[in-house]
């Protein structure tokens, strides 16, 4: 297996509830590796960049508002596959359905409210983590 990057977002709902912290470990005793992060709050603009390829389904604006509606930490993760690791860690979008153990069963409030955000594709990950981080930022 490879080592490979992915991105991560902390959303609202968990810096709201101030477990940031738990999200980390939770992360770490995964066996990804926190390689670079910052702690934002998002623009309407920024958001609805980052979230485009789901500008036509219905649950957009309300996305975009819950990203804006409090600070976000901006990660990415570097561990084997990291990409396909981190999404088994975070378990499935709508924590109604996630697997006991994930970060989405056991912190996520709702479908909208669902902790954190991992990219779905190497490709992706290279594209969303250089919308927030220059390569200088990254230090691995
Ligand atoms: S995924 O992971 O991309 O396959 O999930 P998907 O179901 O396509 O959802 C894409 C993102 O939209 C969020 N989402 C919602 N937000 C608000 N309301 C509703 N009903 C809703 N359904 C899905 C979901 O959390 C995904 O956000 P990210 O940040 O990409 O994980």
């Amino acid at each position: 297996m490879a080592i490979t990057r992915t991105f991560s977002i902390i959303k609202p709902d968990a810096t709201r509830r101030n477990i940031t912290g738990k999200v980390n470990a939770m992360i770490e005793a995964a066996g990804l590796r926190i390689v670079a992060q910052k702690r934002l709050q998002l623009t309407q603009a920024q958001a609805e960049g980052f979230y485009a390829v789901h500008r036509e389904r219905g649950f957009f604006g309300e996305l975009v508002q819950f990203m804006i509606s409090g600070p976000v930490v901006v990660q990415v993760l570097e561990g084997e596959d990291a990409v396909p690791a981190y999404r088994k860690v975070m378990g499935a979008t709508n924590p109604a359905n996630a697997d006991a153990g994930t970060i989405r069963k056991e912190l996520a409030e709702s479908i909208e409210a669902n902790t954190v955000h991992g990219s779905d594709s190497d490709e992706n990950a290279a594209i969303e983590i250089a919308y927030f981080f220059s390569q200088c930022e990254i230090v691995g």
